[in-house]
């Protein structure tokens, strides 16, 4: 599987393109403050070099911002990490990188489901993945290492049943125009 590496700008100066070797520093940062570790420089590297992987980028004026990734096999797709470095929160980054990462995902039709892990205690994350159509389907049982010390090391499995649904295609269109509107809320200065 192949995916287009080209850079798409957005209205607010966001980019989003595929990870790079040169990201992986700053992300292992970036993922130590979100989520109080990081992959090791191979792992992260397999998600440069593997083709069943979808690894996204945001960057602004400042750099790199934050990630979102995905492994695709058979006929599902599971999101392995998403973050953003924590003061850029709220401007709307991780739902582009989610919004563009579903739109490579869809490109591989023989996906027909999406799944992702996700702290029970983070409601942030998970009120993010509900607005995406995502729904709790199960507990994953000391799915977190105990040792990254940030409590309960099960997780809340949230999935997208079937990407196939009309509903869930019009959700997901609702919600691109709806974040698109935001931005451009944003760069003319309508937005608080
Ligand atoms: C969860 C996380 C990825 C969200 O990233 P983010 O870039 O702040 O997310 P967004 O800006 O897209 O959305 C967050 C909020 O900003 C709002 N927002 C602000 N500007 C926005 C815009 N232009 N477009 C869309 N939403 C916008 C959203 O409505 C949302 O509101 P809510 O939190 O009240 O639901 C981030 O908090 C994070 O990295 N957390 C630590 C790691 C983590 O929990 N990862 C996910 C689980 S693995």
């Amino acid at each position: 599987m192949s995916f287009d590496p080209g850079m798409r700008a957005s209205m607010n100066g966001r980019t989003l393109r595929l990870l790079q070797e040169a990201d992986i520093a700053r992300l292992q940062m970036i993922d130590v403050e979100a989520h109080g570790q990081a992959w090791s420089y191979r792992v992260f590297l397999d998600e440069v070099e593997q083709n069943d992987r979808v690894h996204l980028v945001a960057q602004t004026d400042v750099g790199v911002v934050g990630h979102a990734s995905a492994w695709i096999d058979a006929s599902s797709c599971r999101v392995t990490n998403v973050a953003v470095a924590a003061q850029q929160h709220g401007q709307g980054h991780a739902t582009a990188m989610m919004l563009r990462l579903i739109d490579k995902v869809l490109d591989q039709p023989h996906v027909a489901n999406l799944q992702l892990e996700v702290r029970p205690a983070n409601r942030r994350a998970q009120r993010m993945y509900s607005r995406f159509g995502f729904v709790p389907v199960g507990v994953e049982r000391n799915f977190y290492d105990r040792s990254d010390g940030q409590g309960s090391t099960d997780a809340v499995v949230m999935a997208i049943a079937d990407v196939s649904s009309d509903t869930w295609r019009e959700r997901l269109a609702e919600l691109q125009v709806a974040h698109d509107h935001t931005e451009s809320d944003r760069d003319t200065g309508a937005a608080a």
